[in-house]
């Protein structure tokens, strides 16, 4: 038998652990293919940008991960376990939270109590942690939050509305944040300031970022690593600053 004492203790999670895997994941809205054998993978504490048109199948990319569509084939693995197939409510409590296209918040509630909806997905004691030290991030990274917390979220700006949803999705304490369009709408100040606040969540090392741009420019300043989807494949991948060189994406998405 194992000697428990002499065991090394469990590594924490550092950069370079992959945290999310897609194995050839194909998805169909009916009999149309929307995505086409997606592989993927997100390391810890990274950023990952997904680049694309409009209609290239990033939110479905997004829609699929985070289990509101379920993939046709493929796998999705997560901290190596399989969450292909599981409905939403169970994909955020594996610790992926989204960021969905639109913010979707509750308009008529305030500021706060979007915040605490958040939570909902949590146990008691996580709950507890989310309420003391991920609020306090929350607030810190989003000062407006903190200012206009009885606030009703329809009533806020169209920036401050996106810094809400991302508070929000803090709050479930994933270890995955996924993204759709987070710099959609802002002034040029704004996504540089989002790009700036994204860099800063990654940072930590804790939570690895999913970022669907089609801000292609701003993305990969921050970006780890990069894939390019057109037409449902993903047809480039690289560094950012390889996919920055390469004369296709000057050509399709920075103008030349
Ligand atoms: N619910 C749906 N039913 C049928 N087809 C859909 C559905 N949602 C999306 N599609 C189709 O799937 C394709 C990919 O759409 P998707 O929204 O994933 O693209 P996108 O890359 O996010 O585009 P955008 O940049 O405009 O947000 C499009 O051709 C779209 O019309
Ligand atoms: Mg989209």
């Amino acid at each position: 038998m194992a000697d428990r004492d002499t065991a090394p203790p469990a590594a924490p999670a550092r950069t370079g652990t992959t945290r999310l895997r897609l194995e050839e994941v194909s998805t169909f809205y009916g009999e149309a293919q929307v995505l086409k054998a997606i592989s993927l993978t997100v390391s810890a504490g990274q950023i990952v940008a997904i680049l694309g048109s409009n209609g290239a199948g990033k939110t479905t990319l997004l829609k699929t991960l985070t289990g509101l569509v379920a993939p046709r084939t493929g796998k999705i693995l997560f901290e190596d376990r399989s969450i292909t197939g599981l409905p939403a409510h169970a994909v955020i409590r594996q610790g992926i939270a989204s960021v969905p296209e639109g913010r979707e918040l509750f308009g008529s509630l305030s500021v706060m109590d979007n915040l605490l909806i958040g939570t909902y997905s949590l146990s008691a004691k996580k709950r507890k942690e989310a309420l003391t030290d991920r609020l306090e991030m929350v607030f810190s990274l989003f000062p407006i939050l903190r200012e206009r917390v009885r606030q009703k979220a329809e009533t806020m700006s169209g920036g401050q509305q996106q810094m809400l949803a991302m508070g929000r999705a803090l709050m479930a304490l994933p270890k995955l944040l996924a993204l759709d369009e987070p710099s959609l709408g802002l002034s040029p100040l704004l996504v540089a300031e989002m790009m700036r606040v994204l860099k800063e969540i990654a940072g930590r090392g804790d939570i690895s970022l999913l970022l669907v741009e089609q801000n292609a420019r701003a993305a990969l300043k921050i970006a780890d690593y990069v894939y390019v989807l057109d037409r449902g494949a993903v047809v480039l991948t690289g560094t950012a600053r390889e996919v920055l060189e390469s004369p296709v994406i000057q050509a399709a998405y920075l103008g030349g």
